[in-house]
């Protein structure tokens, strides 16, 4: 089997690592070798090991019927999807890591592969390296899948860890994660909750079955989070996470992104650093948890091989949902939230008795007080006015002391 790799950053050159190093291994499992025959990039590669594979000319890679598969991870809408859609319409497979164009434009892109018999393959968009859209469709599609939380963004939950662990700042924390690779080329897609939007979006519609549009999604990044907040959610028992949430019911949909306090005895408060972990409830299954690497290199790459894998072993394979925009959406009224609030000393609203359930936390300060309130409607969280407010989970409890 022959590939083309699109772009040869930090996905790309995982791609081909791994093939170099465990090229033989694959081909035991597989029965055949996968080939790196073309890499496109319009940088100069004149003095890599390996300059005769490297081209700036789409055509011949489009023209050339020795190529089966074309990874596509250059990110972003275009030339990404001009160069999808031509591959697939040259009877080409697809395999990406590009979440934006899958969000954006999967379900046009579903259809041009089924059109073709050809599939459109994107294990590597949501979690990196881990095995979840796979799993999700496949092994639990006997499920009604009714909630999914997920940590989806490496940068984001690493700048946190930081703050949390080290007490290190916002900025030297996301300098770091760029460096590591981690990062989008445009970093507010990461810290204003973009990337994690685009993520959350692919995993309701696979769920649900239509798309879930990400004009949809209310999203909120991280960029207010304070190490004042870090320190009150420490106090709660919480880590501050930036999550990805879906809920599904009575044939509706829901999906937010928003920071939450996140208790330390959660499933998901494993993911700390570059680390994802999503929790599903199924039905029948019950809690399942994915965990890994988020984000890098070779986390990434191993998700798009292991696309390319599937396609050797199997030839026939699909994964999409429905092209029509879902208009079932789960109204603010429908769904509950925990609250984490800070609000001004004299402010004359009175929680406790607005909230007989709110729970006070000791203040950081003379000048506010802070409580949890463990349930509220989506609704009556936006008209919270307040310092701060920050979510929790629905009916949760904090650890105090
Ligand atoms: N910028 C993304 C992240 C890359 O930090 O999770 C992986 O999707």
């Amino acid at each position: 089997m022959n590939i083309a790799i699109l772009g040869f950053g930090t996905v790309g050159s995982g791609i081909y690592e791994i093939l170099k190093n465990n090229k033989e291994a694959i081909a035991k499992r597989v029965g055949e070798e996968i080939t790196v025959k073309y890499i496109l990039d319009i940088r100069d590669f004149s003095s890599h090991e390996d300059a005769h594979l490297f081209t700036n000319d789409y055509n011949v890679i489009l023209n050339d019927s020795s190529v089966d598969v074309v990874a596509e991870v250059i990110g972003g809408v275009e030339p990404s999807m001009t160069f999808t859609r031509e591959a697939l319409a040259a009877g080409k497979h697809v395999v990406t890591s590009n979440k934006e164009l899958v969000a954006t434009h999967g379900d046009e892109l579903f259809k041009i592969a089924n059109e073709n018999g050809k599939a459109y393959l994107f294990e590597a968009a949501v979690g990196g390296g881990i095995p979840l859209i796979r799993p999700l469709y496949n092994c639990l599609a006997a499920n009604n899948i009714k909630k999914i939380i997920g940590v989806l963004n490496g940068t984001t939950n690493y700048i946190l860890t930081e703050m949390i662990t080290k007490g290190r700042d916002f900025d030297s924390a996301l300098k770091s994660a760029q460096e590591n690779g981690y990062a989008e080329r445009d970093p507010s897609a990461d810290i204003e909750g973009k990337d994690t939007a685009r993520k959350i979006s692919i995993l309701t519609s696979l769920l649900y079955g239509s798309r879930v549009d990400c004009r949809h999604i209310e999203t909120e990044g991280i960029t207010n989070i304070t190490m004042e907040d870090v320190k009150y959610a420490e106090a709660a028992g919480c880590d501050i996470k930036l999550i990805g949430y879906g809920e599904l019911e009575n044939s509706k949909v829901f999906a937010r992104v928003s920071p939450m306090f996140i208790s330390k005895h959660s499933p998901i408060s494993c993911a700390m650093g570059v680390y994802n972990a999503v929790l599903a409830n199924g039905d029948s299954v019950g809690n399942v948890l994915f965990y890994g690497q988020g984000a890098g290199k070779l986390p990434t790459a191993s998700a798009v091989l292991g696309d390319i894998i599937d396609i050797a072993r199997h030839k026939n394979v699909s994964m999409s949902w429905n092209s029509e925009n879902s208009d079932s959406y789960l109204s603010d009224e429908d769904v509950k939230t925990g609250a984490f609030v800070r609000i001004a000393e004299s402010s004359d609203i009175s929680f406790s008795e607005k909230y007989p359930s709110a729970i006070s936390l000791e203040a950081h300060t003379s000048s506010e007080k802070a409580y949890i309130i463990p349930s509220m409607t989506e609704s009556e969280f936006k008209k919270l006015s307040c310092i701060k407010k920050i979510r929790c989970e629905n009916n949760f409890k904090p650890s105090i002391g």
